[in-house]
């Protein structure tokens, strides 16, 4: 018989390892992968690029409904547009990086890109790796396997240095701190870990050892179902 689908929420703050170890873990087990960071970046990026003032939350709630985001979900090369054009790139950026928190605080902004979550979960055919910070909270409340990746601030902000190839280590460190402050502190699902997540600490594992560790409990519960 054939693999039930599998869901599995993977939430924690920056420079986890996250992204790294959902895209693995999809690709090794053969399920469809969703950064749901990405969405919050492609709306924030659409806001900036339309003038939308992004420090006015009813200006970002009344334009939230506007662009249309696709999210790719094959592991090995997931994909994101809005309004057609690939904007892969340009979410990366500083100025998206800076503003993303204010956008997602949004209430009609979460409920817009919750909805668009829950339908790509909904139509994964062997299950989905989904990643965020609200998913095993929020987003996904019901899924099979829960995982909180955490790390020291420590370890987080030369992982994150490491990834914009040289850049300062104190204020990769502040700026992720002050991210990380305002996502966990806002009204509207903020990043938390879910009563039954599995908290796993990534500061002095490799990534090959997080995934390792994540492919094991999803087998576990594949095989439960
Ligand atoms: O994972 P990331 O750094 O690309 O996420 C960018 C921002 O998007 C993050 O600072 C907070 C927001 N976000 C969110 O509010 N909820 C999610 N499920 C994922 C990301």
């Amino acid at each position: 018989r054939t693999a039930p689908a599998v869901i599995v929420a993977i939430d924690g703050p920056s420079g986890t390892g996250k992204s790294s170890t959902s895209k693995a873990v999809a690709a090794q087990l053969g399920l469809s992968y969703l950064d749901t960071g990405a969405q919050y970046r492609a709306i924030t990026w659409w806001m900036v690029t339309n003038g939308i003032d992004t420090d006015d939350p009813s200006a970002i709630a009344a334009a939230a409904g506007k662009p249309d985001i696709v999210s790719g979900t094959d592991p090995s090369s997931p994909t994101i547009t809005v309004d057609g054009t690939d904007v892969a790139g340009p979410i990366r950026t500083q100025e998206v990086t800076s503003k993303v928190s204010a956008v997602s605080a949004v209430p009609e902004v979460r409920a817009r890109i919750t909805e668009l979550q829950r339908t790509i979960a909904a139509g994964a055919v062997t299950g989905i790796v989904v990643e965020g910070r609200d998913i095993g909270t929020t987003v996904l409340p019901d899924a099979d396997l829960k995982i909180f990746l955490t790390a020291s601030p420590e370890a987080r902000a030369a992982r994150r240095s490491g990834e914009l190839k040289g850049a300062d280590v104190q204020a990769t460190r502040e700026a992720l701190l002050k991210r990380d402050a305002a996502d966990s502190s806002r009204k509207t699902s903020p990043l938390a870990k879910a009563d039954d997540a599995v908290e796993v600490d990534t500061s002095d594992l490799t990534l090959q050892q997080v995934i390792e560790c994540v492919v094991t409990l999803v087998e576990e519960k594949r095989a439960a179902k």
